[in-house]
Protein backbone atom coordinates (compact mmCIF):
# COMPACT_ATOMS: atom_id res chain seq x y z
CA UNK A 1 0.00 0.00 0.00
CA UNK A 2 2.64 2.36 1.13
CA UNK A 3 4.95 1.59 -1.97
CA UNK A 4 1.32 2.31 -4.47
CA UNK A 5 0.88 5.82 -2.70
CA UNK A 6 4.68 6.17 -3.31
CA UNK A 7 4.59 5.11 -6.88
CA UNK A 8 1.71 7.32 -7.19
CA UNK A 9 3.28 10.35 -5.86
CA UNK A 10 6.48 9.55 -8.03
CA UNK A 11 4.17 9.51 -11.28
CA UNK A 12 2.48 12.21 -11.12
CA UNK A 13 5.04 14.58 -10.08
CA UNK A 14 6.93 13.41 -13.15
CA UNK A 15 3.90 13.96 -14.79
CA UNK A 16 3.79 17.42 -13.43
CA UNK A 17 6.80 18.40 -14.45
CA UNK A 18 6.55 17.25 -17.65
CA UNK A 19 3.44 19.80 -17.80
CA UNK A 20 5.83 22.71 -17.57
CA UNK A 21 8.43 21.13 -20.35
CA UNK A 22 5.04 20.65 -22.97
CA UNK A 23 4.14 24.42 -22.63
CA UNK A 24 4.82 25.42 -26.46
CA UNK A 25 5.02 28.67 -27.74
CA UNK A 26 2.04 29.68 -29.82
CA UNK A 27 3.48 28.94 -33.76
CA UNK A 28 3.65 31.49 -36.20
CA UNK A 29 0.92 32.81 -38.27
CA UNK A 30 1.21 32.51 -42.05
CA UNK A 31 -2.42 31.05 -42.98
CA UNK A 32 -3.60 33.07 -45.67
CA UNK A 33 -6.74 35.01 -46.19
CA UNK A 34 -7.24 33.49 -49.58
CA UNK A 35 -7.88 30.54 -48.23
CA UNK A 36 -11.05 32.35 -46.81
CA UNK A 37 -14.82 32.92 -47.04
CA UNK A 38 -14.29 36.50 -47.55
CA UNK A 39 -10.85 35.72 -49.99
CA UNK A 40 -9.02 38.38 -49.03
CA UNK A 41 -8.13 40.80 -45.78
CA UNK A 42 -5.30 42.12 -44.10
CA UNK A 43 -4.17 39.11 -42.75
CA UNK A 44 -3.42 39.59 -39.17
CA UNK A 45 -2.56 37.43 -36.79
CA UNK A 46 -5.65 36.55 -34.83
CA UNK A 47 -3.92 35.62 -31.95
CA UNK A 48 -3.87 39.96 -31.39
CA UNK A 49 -7.49 40.76 -32.82
CA UNK A 50 -10.53 40.06 -30.34
CA UNK A 51 -14.13 41.02 -30.63
CA UNK A 52 -14.40 45.06 -31.76
CA UNK A 53 -18.33 45.56 -30.97
CA UNK A 54 -19.05 43.05 -28.71
CA UNK A 55 -16.09 43.49 -26.26
CA UNK A 56 -16.32 46.92 -25.18
CA UNK A 57 -20.50 46.71 -25.25
CA UNK A 58 -20.33 44.09 -22.32
CA UNK A 59 -17.58 45.79 -20.65
CA UNK A 60 -19.95 48.76 -20.38
CA UNK A 61 -23.07 46.58 -19.26
CA UNK A 62 -21.19 44.98 -16.77
CA UNK A 63 -19.70 48.00 -15.12
CA UNK A 64 -22.94 49.74 -15.08
CA UNK A 65 -24.76 46.72 -14.11
CA UNK A 66 -27.12 46.40 -16.29
CA UNK A 67 -26.50 42.45 -16.90
CA UNK A 68 -29.24 40.65 -14.60
CA UNK A 69 -31.79 43.13 -16.24
CA UNK A 70 -30.39 41.71 -19.82
CA UNK A 71 -30.03 38.32 -18.90
CA UNK A 72 -33.69 38.23 -17.61
CA UNK A 73 -35.08 39.91 -20.71
CA UNK A 74 -32.74 37.68 -22.95
CA UNK A 75 -34.36 34.84 -20.98
CA UNK A 76 -37.53 35.47 -23.30
CA UNK A 77 -35.86 35.61 -26.46
CA UNK A 78 -35.55 31.70 -28.12
CA UNK A 79 -36.01 31.33 -31.46
CA UNK A 80 -34.46 32.84 -34.28
CA UNK A 81 -37.02 35.15 -36.11
CA UNK A 82 -38.42 36.47 -32.32
CA UNK A 83 -38.08 40.50 -32.33
CA UNK A 84 -36.11 41.24 -29.53
CA UNK A 85 -37.50 41.75 -26.07
CA UNK A 86 -38.19 45.58 -25.19
CA UNK A 87 -36.52 47.28 -22.47
CA UNK A 88 -32.95 46.12 -23.55
CA UNK A 89 -30.13 49.07 -23.26
CA UNK A 90 -30.33 51.26 -26.70
CA UNK A 91 -26.47 50.19 -27.11
CA UNK A 92 -26.91 46.52 -27.07
CA UNK A 93 -29.98 46.04 -28.78
CA UNK A 94 -28.40 48.03 -31.88
CA UNK A 95 -25.32 45.63 -31.82
CA UNK A 96 -27.67 42.47 -31.76
CA UNK A 97 -29.50 43.75 -34.67
CA UNK A 98 -26.81 43.89 -36.42
CA UNK A 99 -25.17 40.52 -34.92
CA UNK A 100 -28.22 38.55 -35.42
CA UNK A 101 -27.86 38.54 -39.61
CA UNK A 102 -26.60 35.89 -41.27
CA UNK A 103 -23.47 36.63 -43.74
CA UNK A 104 -24.36 37.88 -46.76
CA UNK A 105 -22.08 34.85 -48.39
CA UNK A 106 -24.78 32.30 -46.51
CA UNK A 107 -26.43 29.54 -48.85
CA UNK A 108 -29.54 28.72 -47.60
CA UNK A 109 -29.51 25.40 -50.17
CA UNK A 110 -26.66 24.23 -48.72
CA UNK A 111 -27.93 25.09 -44.97
CA UNK A 112 -30.85 22.71 -45.83
CA UNK A 113 -28.80 20.01 -46.40
CA UNK A 114 -26.74 20.28 -43.57
CA UNK A 115 -29.62 19.68 -41.99
CA UNK A 116 -30.36 16.85 -43.97
CA UNK A 117 -26.92 15.62 -42.62
CA UNK A 118 -27.36 15.99 -39.46
CA UNK A 119 -30.20 14.23 -39.35
CA UNK A 120 -28.86 11.02 -41.28
CA UNK A 121 -25.96 11.49 -39.18
CA UNK A 122 -27.27 12.63 -35.74
CA UNK A 123 -25.74 9.48 -33.99
CA UNK A 124 -22.41 9.78 -34.93
CA UNK A 125 -22.40 13.64 -34.43
CA UNK A 126 -22.99 13.17 -31.00
CA UNK A 127 -20.46 10.76 -29.96
CA UNK A 128 -17.68 12.67 -31.91
CA UNK A 129 -19.19 16.30 -30.55
CA UNK A 130 -18.75 14.52 -26.85
CA UNK A 131 -15.86 12.66 -27.28
CA UNK A 132 -13.65 13.88 -29.53
CA UNK A 133 -14.67 17.73 -29.82
CA UNK A 134 -15.46 17.84 -26.34
CA UNK A 135 -12.06 15.71 -25.05
CA UNK A 136 -9.81 17.52 -27.03
CA UNK A 137 -11.09 20.84 -25.45
CA UNK A 138 -9.13 19.35 -22.28
CA UNK A 139 -6.05 19.80 -24.25
CA UNK A 140 -6.29 23.25 -25.68
CA UNK A 141 -4.59 24.80 -23.08
CA UNK A 142 -6.09 27.93 -23.79
CA UNK A 143 -9.32 27.20 -24.15
CA UNK A 144 -8.81 24.83 -20.54
CA UNK A 145 -7.65 27.50 -17.99
CA UNK A 146 -10.46 30.24 -19.47
CA UNK A 147 -12.96 27.35 -19.16
CA UNK A 148 -11.67 26.57 -15.58
CA UNK A 149 -11.30 29.67 -13.83
CA UNK A 150 -14.45 31.11 -15.26
CA UNK A 151 -17.95 30.61 -13.77
CA UNK A 152 -19.05 27.86 -15.67
CA UNK A 153 -15.88 26.18 -14.39
CA UNK A 154 -17.22 25.44 -11.15
CA UNK A 155 -20.41 23.66 -12.41
CA UNK A 156 -19.50 21.69 -15.64
CA UNK A 157 -22.38 19.88 -15.76
CA UNK A 158 -24.25 23.07 -16.30
CA UNK A 159 -21.48 24.43 -18.67
CA UNK A 160 -21.26 21.21 -20.60
CA UNK A 161 -25.13 21.14 -21.29
CA UNK A 162 -24.74 24.79 -22.53
CA UNK A 163 -22.31 24.11 -24.74
CA UNK A 164 -23.72 21.07 -25.92
CA UNK A 165 -26.80 23.35 -27.01
CA UNK A 166 -25.05 24.93 -29.69
CA UNK A 167 -23.89 21.38 -31.21
CA UNK A 168 -28.17 20.41 -30.61
CA UNK A 169 -29.30 23.92 -32.64
CA UNK A 170 -26.76 23.60 -35.62
CA UNK A 171 -27.82 20.13 -36.10
CA UNK A 172 -31.75 20.87 -35.40
CA UNK A 173 -33.90 21.01 -37.98
CA UNK A 174 -34.81 24.65 -38.38
CA UNK A 175 -31.30 25.41 -37.23
CA UNK A 176 -30.92 28.98 -38.84
CA UNK A 177 -34.73 29.50 -39.60
CA UNK A 178 -36.70 31.68 -38.49
CA UNK A 179 -38.47 29.08 -35.83
CA UNK A 180 -34.70 27.69 -35.49
CA UNK A 181 -32.46 28.67 -32.24
CA UNK A 182 -28.63 28.50 -33.79
CA UNK A 183 -28.88 32.32 -34.22
CA UNK A 184 -29.75 33.18 -30.88
CA UNK A 185 -27.29 30.69 -28.95
CA UNK A 186 -24.39 32.07 -31.65
CA UNK A 187 -25.41 35.90 -30.70
CA UNK A 188 -25.59 34.83 -26.82
CA UNK A 189 -22.53 33.26 -26.86
CA UNK A 190 -21.01 35.78 -28.35
CA UNK A 191 -21.93 38.21 -25.94
CA UNK A 192 -20.86 35.32 -23.21
CA UNK A 193 -17.78 35.14 -24.57
CA UNK A 194 -16.67 39.02 -24.32
CA UNK A 195 -17.63 39.22 -20.88
CA UNK A 196 -14.99 36.20 -20.22
CA UNK A 197 -12.86 38.45 -21.62
CA UNK A 198 -12.81 41.56 -19.48
CA UNK A 199 -13.81 39.23 -16.40
CA UNK A 200 -10.91 36.72 -16.64
CA UNK A 201 -8.02 39.08 -16.50
CA UNK A 202 -9.43 40.52 -13.11
CA UNK A 203 -9.68 36.88 -11.52
CA UNK A 204 -6.43 36.76 -8.92
CA UNK A 205 -6.24 32.88 -10.31
CA UNK A 206 -6.36 33.77 -13.86
CA UNK A 207 -2.90 32.57 -15.09
CA UNK A 208 -3.61 33.72 -18.60
CA UNK A 209 0.25 33.39 -20.37
CA UNK A 210 2.32 36.45 -22.08
CA UNK A 211 -0.24 35.71 -25.78
CA UNK A 212 -3.28 35.28 -23.52
CA UNK A 213 -4.06 38.12 -21.33
CA UNK A 214 -7.44 38.17 -22.72
CA UNK A 215 -8.67 35.23 -23.21
CA UNK A 216 -10.66 33.93 -26.57
CA UNK A 217 -9.00 36.17 -29.29
CA UNK A 218 -10.20 35.19 -32.58
CA UNK A 219 -7.08 32.76 -33.44
CA UNK A 220 -8.28 30.57 -30.01
CA UNK A 221 -11.89 30.79 -31.81
CA UNK A 222 -10.80 28.97 -34.79
CA UNK A 223 -8.88 26.52 -32.27
CA UNK A 224 -11.55 25.50 -31.00
CA UNK A 225 -13.79 25.61 -34.24
CA UNK A 226 -11.76 23.13 -35.41
CA UNK A 227 -11.92 21.04 -33.01
CA UNK A 228 -15.25 20.98 -33.95
CA UNK A 229 -16.26 20.35 -37.45
CA UNK A 230 -12.53 19.97 -38.78
CA UNK A 231 -12.65 17.18 -36.23
CA UNK A 232 -15.50 15.53 -36.23
CA UNK A 233 -14.94 15.28 -40.71
CA UNK A 234 -11.74 13.90 -40.28
CA UNK A 235 -13.15 11.06 -37.92
CA UNK A 236 -16.14 10.37 -40.17
CA UNK A 237 -13.66 10.35 -43.13
CA UNK A 238 -11.14 7.56 -41.13
CA UNK A 239 -14.26 5.25 -40.36
CA UNK A 240 -15.20 5.59 -43.88
CA UNK A 241 -18.15 6.74 -43.69
CA UNK A 242 -19.82 7.33 -46.97
CA UNK A 243 -20.58 10.85 -47.17
CA UNK A 244 -21.76 12.32 -50.39
CA UNK A 245 -19.46 15.63 -51.42
CA UNK A 246 -22.37 17.75 -51.54
CA UNK A 247 -23.48 16.80 -47.70
CA UNK A 248 -19.73 17.64 -46.00
CA UNK A 249 -20.04 20.60 -48.07
CA UNK A 250 -23.29 21.49 -46.76
CA UNK A 251 -22.10 20.73 -42.90
CA UNK A 252 -19.13 23.08 -43.34
CA UNK A 253 -21.33 25.45 -44.90
CA UNK A 254 -23.13 25.62 -41.74
CA UNK A 255 -19.96 25.86 -39.67
CA UNK A 256 -18.74 28.38 -41.72
CA UNK A 257 -21.75 30.52 -41.17
CA UNK A 258 -21.93 29.28 -37.24
CA UNK A 259 -18.27 30.72 -36.94
CA UNK A 260 -19.47 34.78 -38.16
CA UNK A 261 -22.17 34.76 -36.23
CA UNK A 262 -19.94 34.12 -33.30
CA UNK A 263 -17.85 37.00 -34.27
CA UNK A 264 -15.38 35.22 -35.71
CA UNK A 265 -13.79 37.55 -38.91
CA UNK A 266 -14.80 36.15 -42.40
CA UNK A 267 -11.19 36.32 -43.33
CA UNK A 268 -10.29 33.51 -40.81
CA UNK A 269 -12.63 31.16 -41.32
CA UNK A 270 -11.90 28.90 -43.93
CA UNK A 271 -13.61 28.49 -47.22
CA UNK A 272 -13.13 24.28 -47.91
CA UNK A 273 -12.23 21.46 -46.27
CA UNK A 274 -8.95 21.64 -47.55
CA UNK A 275 -7.85 25.26 -46.04
CA UNK A 276 -9.74 24.18 -43.07
CA UNK A 277 -7.49 20.96 -42.62
CA UNK A 278 -4.39 23.06 -43.40
CA UNK A 279 -5.74 25.55 -40.92
CA UNK A 280 -6.06 23.50 -37.90
CA UNK A 281 -2.62 21.26 -39.43
CA UNK A 282 -1.50 25.29 -38.27
CA UNK A 283 -3.03 26.29 -35.34
CA UNK A 284 -4.79 23.33 -33.34
CA UNK A 285 -2.66 20.26 -33.71
CA UNK A 286 0.94 21.64 -32.43
CA UNK A 287 -0.87 23.52 -29.45
CA UNK A 288 -2.52 20.38 -28.12
CA UNK A 289 -1.00 19.30 -24.41
CA UNK A 290 -2.19 18.32 -21.03
CA UNK A 291 -2.44 21.28 -18.16
CA UNK A 292 -3.42 21.00 -14.10
CA UNK A 293 -6.86 22.91 -15.46
CA UNK A 294 -7.86 20.13 -18.38
CA UNK A 295 -6.91 16.97 -16.97
CA UNK A 296 -9.89 17.32 -14.17
CA UNK A 297 -12.35 18.89 -16.88
CA UNK A 298 -11.67 15.41 -18.59
CA UNK A 299 -12.52 13.56 -15.78
CA UNK A 300 -15.38 15.64 -15.08
CA UNK A 301 -16.23 14.94 -18.48
CA UNK A 302 -15.87 11.18 -18.41
CA UNK A 303 -17.54 10.92 -15.30
CA UNK A 304 -20.84 12.16 -16.90
CA UNK A 305 -21.76 9.32 -18.56
CA UNK A 306 -22.56 7.54 -14.89
CA UNK A 307 -25.42 10.30 -14.22
CA UNK A 308 -27.46 8.84 -17.49
CA UNK A 309 -26.81 5.62 -17.61
CA UNK A 310 -24.47 3.83 -15.16
CA UNK A 311 -24.69 0.61 -17.35
CA UNK A 312 -23.28 1.49 -20.86
CA UNK A 313 -21.82 4.87 -20.46
CA UNK A 314 -19.76 4.23 -17.39
CA UNK A 315 -16.52 6.34 -17.06
CA UNK A 316 -13.85 2.92 -18.44
CA UNK A 317 -15.73 2.73 -21.61
CA UNK A 318 -16.11 6.79 -22.32
CA UNK A 319 -12.35 6.68 -21.49
CA UNK A 320 -11.83 3.77 -23.91
CA UNK A 321 -13.68 5.60 -26.78
CA UNK A 322 -11.82 8.60 -26.11
CA UNK A 323 -8.23 6.79 -26.58
CA UNK A 324 -10.17 5.08 -29.36
CA UNK A 325 -10.96 8.95 -31.24
CA UNK A 326 -7.97 10.79 -30.21
CA UNK A 327 -5.01 8.60 -29.62
CA UNK A 328 -2.39 6.87 -27.04
CA UNK A 329 -0.97 10.29 -26.39
CA UNK A 330 -4.10 12.51 -25.32
CA UNK A 331 -5.28 9.62 -23.34
CA UNK A 332 -1.97 9.42 -21.51
CA UNK A 333 -1.94 13.19 -21.19
CA UNK A 334 -5.41 12.76 -19.77
CA UNK A 335 -4.33 9.72 -17.23
CA UNK A 336 -7.00 7.66 -18.52
CA UNK A 337 -6.44 4.36 -17.74
CA UNK A 338 -5.81 1.41 -20.37
CA UNK A 339 -8.89 -0.47 -20.56
CA UNK A 340 -7.67 -3.39 -22.15
CA UNK A 341 -10.79 -5.40 -23.25
CA UNK A 342 -12.82 -2.46 -24.39
CA UNK A 343 -9.56 -1.14 -26.14
CA UNK A 344 -8.72 -4.04 -28.30
CA UNK A 345 -12.72 -4.66 -29.41
CA UNK A 346 -13.01 -0.98 -30.17
CA UNK A 347 -9.55 -1.73 -32.21
CA UNK A 348 -10.84 -4.87 -33.78
CA UNK A 349 -14.38 -4.51 -34.32
CA UNK A 350 -15.50 -0.69 -34.77
CA UNK A 351 -14.33 -0.41 -38.26
CA UNK A 352 -16.17 -3.71 -39.19
CA UNK A 353 -19.66 -2.37 -36.97
CA UNK A 354 -19.35 1.13 -39.28
CA UNK A 355 -19.49 -0.59 -42.47
CA UNK A 356 -22.07 -2.76 -41.52
CA UNK A 357 -24.37 0.15 -40.28
CA UNK A 358 -23.42 1.86 -43.67
CA UNK A 359 -24.56 -1.52 -45.15
CA UNK A 360 -20.87 -2.00 -46.83
CA UNK A 361 -20.80 -5.29 -45.29
CA UNK A 362 -23.66 -7.89 -44.83
CA UNK A 363 -25.37 -8.28 -41.50
CA UNK A 364 -24.34 -11.25 -41.00
CA UNK A 365 -20.33 -10.21 -40.74
CA UNK A 366 -21.75 -7.69 -38.29
CA UNK A 367 -18.89 -8.17 -34.91
CA UNK A 368 -20.42 -9.63 -32.03
CA UNK A 369 -20.04 -6.22 -30.03
CA UNK A 370 -22.26 -4.73 -32.64
CA UNK A 371 -25.14 -4.23 -30.74
CA UNK A 372 -23.09 -2.89 -27.77
CA UNK A 373 -22.14 -0.19 -30.26
CA UNK A 374 -25.28 0.43 -31.62
CA UNK A 375 -26.66 1.15 -27.79
CA UNK A 376 -23.26 2.97 -27.16
CA UNK A 377 -24.05 5.24 -29.75
CA UNK A 378 -27.74 6.05 -28.74
CA UNK A 379 -27.35 6.48 -25.22
CA UNK A 380 -23.60 9.01 -25.85
CA UNK A 381 -25.84 10.81 -28.46
CA UNK A 382 -28.42 11.36 -26.17
CA UNK A 383 -26.04 12.46 -23.20
CA UNK A 384 -23.90 15.18 -25.46
CA UNK A 385 -26.52 16.19 -27.70
CA UNK A 386 -30.42 15.98 -26.92
CA UNK A 387 -30.27 16.76 -23.12
CA UNK A 388 -29.55 20.32 -23.96
CA UNK A 389 -32.79 21.38 -25.13
CA UNK A 390 -34.42 24.25 -22.59
CA UNK A 391 -31.24 25.48 -21.73
CA UNK A 392 -30.81 29.35 -21.72
CA UNK A 393 -27.21 31.02 -21.89
CA UNK A 394 -26.87 33.88 -19.95
CA UNK A 395 -23.80 36.53 -19.70
CA UNK A 396 -21.62 35.81 -16.69
CA UNK A 397 -20.89 38.27 -14.30
CA UNK A 398 -18.19 36.28 -11.69
CA UNK A 399 -15.21 33.73 -12.27
CA UNK A 400 -14.98 31.13 -10.75
CA UNK A 401 -14.78 31.89 -6.90
CA UNK A 402 -11.71 29.65 -6.33
C1 LIG B 1 -19.16 29.89 -23.19
C2 LIG B 1 -19.35 27.78 -27.55
C3 LIG B 1 -14.77 29.12 -28.30
C4 LIG B 1 -14.34 29.80 -23.53
C5 LIG B 1 -19.62 29.29 -24.33
C6 LIG B 1 -20.99 28.92 -24.58
C7 LIG B 1 -21.03 28.31 -25.77
C8 LIG B 1 -19.70 28.30 -26.33
C9 LIG B 1 -22.27 27.72 -26.46
C10 LIG B 1 -22.16 29.22 -23.65
C11 LIG B 1 -22.23 28.19 -22.60
C12 LIG B 1 -22.16 28.75 -21.23
O1 LIG B 1 -22.65 29.85 -20.98
O2 LIG B 1 -21.58 28.08 -20.39
C13 LIG B 1 -18.14 28.03 -28.16
C14 LIG B 1 -17.82 27.74 -29.55
C15 LIG B 1 -16.53 28.15 -29.77
C16 LIG B 1 -16.04 28.65 -28.51
C17 LIG B 1 -18.77 27.09 -30.55
C18 LIG B 1 -15.70 28.14 -31.02
C19 LIG B 1 -16.13 27.83 -32.21
C20 LIG B 1 -14.24 29.35 -27.06
C21 LIG B 1 -12.84 29.58 -26.78
C22 LIG B 1 -12.71 29.74 -25.44
C23 LIG B 1 -14.04 29.66 -24.87
C24 LIG B 1 -11.76 29.61 -27.84
C25 LIG B 1 -11.47 30.02 -24.63
C26 LIG B 1 -10.27 30.11 -25.11
C27 LIG B 1 -15.61 29.94 -23.04
C28 LIG B 1 -15.91 30.33 -21.68
C29 LIG B 1 -17.31 30.39 -21.58
C30 LIG B 1 -17.82 30.01 -22.89
C31 LIG B 1 -14.89 30.62 -20.61
C32 LIG B 1 -18.14 30.86 -20.41
C33 LIG B 1 -18.23 29.90 -19.30
C34 LIG B 1 -18.99 30.52 -18.14
O3 LIG B 1 -18.37 31.13 -17.31
O4 LIG B 1 -20.20 30.36 -18.09
N1 LIG B 1 -18.86 28.92 -25.42
N2 LIG B 1 -17.03 28.58 -27.57
N3 LIG B 1 -14.93 29.42 -25.87
N4 LIG B 1 -16.77 29.76 -23.73
FE1 LIG B 1 -16.92 29.22 -25.64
Amino acid sequence: MGNISRRKVLTTGTALGALGALSVATPAWSWSPAGSVAGAGPGADPRWVWDDEADPLVASLLDRGDVPQVNALLRTWKKNGQPLPDGLPADLRDFMERARQLPAWTDQRKLALAVEFNRKRGLYLGVLYGLASGMMSTVIPHEARAVYYSQGGADMKDRISKTAKLGYDIGSLKAYQPDGEMIVTCVKTRLVHAAVRHLLPQSPYWPGAADEQIPISQRDMMVTWHSLPTTVMQKLTDWRVPIPAAESDAFLHSWQVGAHMLGIRDEYIPASWAEANSQAAQVLTPVLAPTPEGIKLADILLSLGAVVDAGILTKPILGSFTRFMLGDQIAGWLRIPREPVWDSLLKVAWGPFIAVREGLLPFPLAPQAYWLFDEFLRKAALLFLSEAGPISIEIPQTNRPS
